[in-house]
């Protein structure tokens, strides 16, 4: 008999464990005898009831569930990866998990190599399910390609390729020629929407832009004075945080700075509960400031993580006047008096900024829509009426027939609190 470390989720009497370690025996063959060897050993006696859970209750060779896993372990990184994918894998044999892992940060070994690992001996002649394709090339970390041959894998699958060009169909190629089977586009669409920053700027060279904001009933977002603090609960902020700590960028307009002093950081109240890696790092908080009028007392800029100011070239001569060593002041292209929306998500590409999520006021969310640079929108809406004279959500002038609409698709309501949260992703808009 050995004992290994197997991550699973198994409910011991109705009550989820996390991690068990539990004994493999030689001729253990598929979950049932996996439930009871658990049973055996783990928690023996009569009273003792153990069943895997439904969304784990997974059968030898059943591809697309072992991959629902790797992305379940993928989203694990969801705040900590930056500028990296994020990646979970799984390693199976005979229909049993015996090694899984994910991509926590930057700069540490990738998901592949966790579950080697963890599978240790077991990874040979294994089945290894991985939601990007392995990397064959040396960047921060050595090539997972080459540790998946070496540790004797049989049967790769893989999620989606990878569309960076320094990966891209090397390592699918790489692992065949090792005579490796593989296969590619298991769970695809779930994969692409998880990475579906690290996607967007690979191959467009700008980030993915997720413009959330908070609104009434009738579609307001402030009182005509600009007072907004607070439409929407607490439990609607609280899951915005959320929203804020997944993003390699938070970017806000300086009518929105002048007006709220917002602070724009990811602060999370209950991080104990989050099933996420734990991570200190804060999204580079960007204002958009052509008149470069942003104070340099402003709350924004004394806050943990770095700042960039983005304002007209005339203006860099200023710089000066923002002594803190977290505050860049960058320097973009016009647009006449306005700063060029494309040209600063190109600059914010280069910087490697996967996801940005935008907060900002009518004018800045409603330029960057008219521009067709947002791909999905979040809006918390709260159940009140702020009336005519308040502010709307978006000023987009210059639409004048129905046939300009943006158009959107619902990729999820659900209620935070209170409120509703509603995800919309924007369709190809006709030119
Ligand atoms: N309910 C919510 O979710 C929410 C979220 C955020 C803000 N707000 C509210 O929104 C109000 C502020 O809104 P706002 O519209 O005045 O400010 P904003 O959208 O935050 O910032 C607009 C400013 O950005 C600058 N800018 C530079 N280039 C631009 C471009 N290409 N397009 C658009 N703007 C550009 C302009 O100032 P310069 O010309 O000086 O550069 C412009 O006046 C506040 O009352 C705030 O409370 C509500």
């Amino acid at each position: 008999m050995t004992l290994l470390n197997y991550c699973a989720l198994v409910r011991v009497n109705n009550t989820i464990s996390d991690r068990l370690t539990m004994a493999i025996f030689p001729g253990m063959k598929d979950l049932k005898d996996l439930t009871s060897t658990i049973a055996d050993t783990i928690a023996p006696g009569p009273a003792v009831k153990i069943t895997i859970p439904e969304e784990y209750d997974i059968q030898p060779g059943d591809d697309h569930a072992f991959m629902a896993r790797a992305l379940k372990l993928a989203e694990k990184g969801i705040c900590s990866t930056h500028p990296n994918p994020r990646v979970g894998c799984v390693i199976t044999k005979n229909g049993v998990i015996v090694g899984e892992g994910y991509h926590r940060v930057t700069g540490q070994p990738h998901a592949e190599v966790h579950a080697l690992r963890a599978a240790g001996r077991y990874a040979e002649g294994a089945t290894l399910y991985v939601n990007l394709e392995p990397c064959c090339h040396q960047g921060r970390t050595p090539p997972c390609t080459d540790a998946i041959i070496k540790a004797g894998v049989r049967r790769v699958v893989i999620a989606m390729e990878d569309p960076n060009p320094e990966v891209n169909h090397s390592g699918v190629s790489a692992l065949r020629k090792a005579g490796i089977e593989v296969e590619t586009g298991v769970n695809n669409d779930s994969a692409s929407w998880l990475n579906r920053g690290y996607v967007k700027r690979i191959k467009t060279g700008m980030p993915w832009v997720t413009l959330k904001i908070a609104a009434s009933m009738d579609g307001k977002t402030a009182m005509s004075n600009g007072e907004s603090q607070w439409i929407t609960s607490e439990q609607a902020r609280e899951d915005a945080h959320q929203l804020r700590a997944s993003s390699s960028a938070i970017m806000t307009g300086i009518g929105t700075v002048l007006r709220d002093d917002p602070q724009m950081t990811a602060r999370l109240s209950n991080v104990a509960d989050m099933k996420t890696e734990p991570t200190e790092r804060q999204p580079l908080r960007v204002i958009v400031d052509s008149r470069l009028s942003t104070p340099a007392s402003a709350r924004i800029l004394s806050q943990p993580g770095d700042v960039l100011i983005v304002t007209a070239p005339s203006n860099l001569s200023d710089a000066a006047l923002y002594s803190q060593s977290n505050v860049e002041v960058s320097s973009c292209e016009m647009a006449g008096r306005a700063i060029n929306l494309e040209a600063l998500m190109q600059m914010l590409g280069e910087k490697e900024i996967n996801n940005l999520m935008l907060e900002a006021g009518a004018k800045l969310s409603g330029s960057m829509l008219k521009e067709n640079l947002v791909d999905e929108l979040v809006i918390y809406m709260a159940p009140d009426l702020l009336g005519s004279d308040a502010r709307g959500m978006f000023l987009i002038p210059g639409l004048d027939s129905i046939s300009e609409k943006l158009n959107m698709e619902f990729r999820d309501v659900r209620r935070v609190g209170r409120d509703m949260r509603i995800t919309l992703q924007i369709l190809p808009q006709h030119s």
